[in-house]
């Protein structure tokens, strides 16, 4: 070996490490917190919005509003509070080079549950340094592991919920894979049991919970067989413990074919899934519902919780002049089920009723992205109206 070689491959090996010891630490942090949060018995909750970047403060302007009608008498009552965090935008954080700036954090942390704007992902060729995503920074570093994202469409008989694990899979460590030389990049994917065992606990729950009584498992476990293959035996295990429910194992490609598959694609109701076939799988299915712009997502944390769009911050929409016109509903989705989760049920199913009037039922006015439609506050005054 050439002294070259040596010195990359001890570079590597000392990456490799301190990875690895990241990654320890980790699995054993999260063995150790045990319950969730009770959102209903907290003197005070507090509930932080964070706009975000591009169509981000628009529609979460919009969505805050509607929250705020929502919890009005609450809020009067100073039992809720509803704060706006402001500094989670793109300027800030290249301004920081970090991904969510230390102060905006302590802002984060102070709260309860919050509710956030897309922001924008640098990526090679932006302006912007290639800093990681505020999204995975923000689900990493408030552990929220589960994100749940609904898929409904009636008419089709689709009722679909992803349990996508949120801080592990290929994204625990995808800002940080090794650059071994000129020839070779690794990156690398993480399964913990704690973590995996604490997504399936929680679909299974779902699932009994609702009265469902199958849970498809989706994973490329027969290539990627170390982690998915844990991933994927951890559901199983976890299964036994729901004898009600039987457990359906699936590869993500297949499973890709069979959302549009007219005849078997209304016999899923609840997935799991790794970080990244979740990922990939929820857009292709929001786009079955309607369109990105349609999904909600929820990313549930035993300390905090987050709700968001699936979709990204939509810069061209602004840089056309056409922010003001973007859709709402994936916020205003969010926004249900931030109600459900802080257990106000009876307004969030409120809420939920009013959308799908406003946006299947009724649908009196439209939301197309441009002038020929409804803008983002006439729609949240429309659905406010049928509240
Ligand atoms: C999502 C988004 C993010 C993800 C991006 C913005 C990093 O696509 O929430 O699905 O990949 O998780
Ligand atoms: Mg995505």
């Amino acid at each position: 070996m050439s002294d070259k070689f040596y010195a990359e491959k001890q570079a590597a090996l000392k990456h490799f490490e301190a990875l690895l010891d990241e990654q320890l630490e980790r699995a054993e942090r999260i063995k150790s917190v045990k319950d969730f949060v009770d959102y209903q018995n907290l003197d005070k909750l507090i509930i932080g919005v964070c706009g975000g970047d591009g169509i981000g403060p628009y529609i979460c302007k919009v969505s805050r509003d509607v929250l705020e009608y929502m919890l009005k008498d609450e809020i009067d009552a100073g039992k809720v509070e509803i704060r706006n965090i402001d500094g989670l935008t793109i300027e800030n954080r290249a301004a920081v080079n970090k991904a969510i700036p230390d102060d905006v954090m302590a802002e984060l942390k102070a709260c309860h549950v919050i509710l956030k704007g897309p922001t924008t992902t640098p990526r090679q060729g932006d302006p912007w340094p290639n800093i990681e995503s505020a999204n995975v920074a923000m689900r990493k570093e408030l552990d929220l592991f589960a994100n749940m994202r609904p898929v409904k469409v009636p008419a089709l008989g689709i009722d679909w919920t992803f349990f996508r694990e949120n801080t592990e899979g290929g994204y625990a460590v995808g800002s940080k894979g090794i650059k071994v030389n000129d020839d070779l990049a690794m990156d690398f994917v993480v399964t913990t049991t704690e973590g995996t065992e604490r997504i399936a606990r929680l679909a299974f729950e779902y699932a009994r919970k609702n009265g469902i009584n199958r849970v498809d498992v989706v994973t490329k476990a027969n290539v990627i067989k170390t982690t998915d293959g844990k991933f994927l035996n951890i559901c199983k295990e976890i299964g036994k413990e729901y004898p009600e429910i039987s457990l359906e194992d699936w590869y993500i490609d297949i499973m890709t074919a069979k959302l549009i598959d007219e005849k078997r694609r209304r016999d899923f109701r609840v997935m799991i899934l790794p970080n990244l076939y979740g990922d990939i799988l929820t857009d292709e299915a929001a786009e079955i519902q309607g369109g990105v712009g349609t999904a909600g997502s929820a990313n549930i944390g035993k300390r905090y919780a987050m709700f968001e769009a699936i979709h990204g911050s939509a810069p061209r929409m602004v840089n056309e002049g056409r922010a003001q016109y973007a859709d709402p509903c994936s916020m205003l989705r969010a926004v249900v089920m931030l109600l459900r989760h802080i257990g106000r049920i009876e307004k969030a199913e409120k809420l939920e009723k009013a959308l799908d009037l406003c946006m299947f039922e009724e649908a009196k006015i439209k939301i197309t992205g441009r002038p020929d439609g409804a803008t983002n506050a006439e729609f949240a005054e429309y659905v406010m109206s049928k509240l």
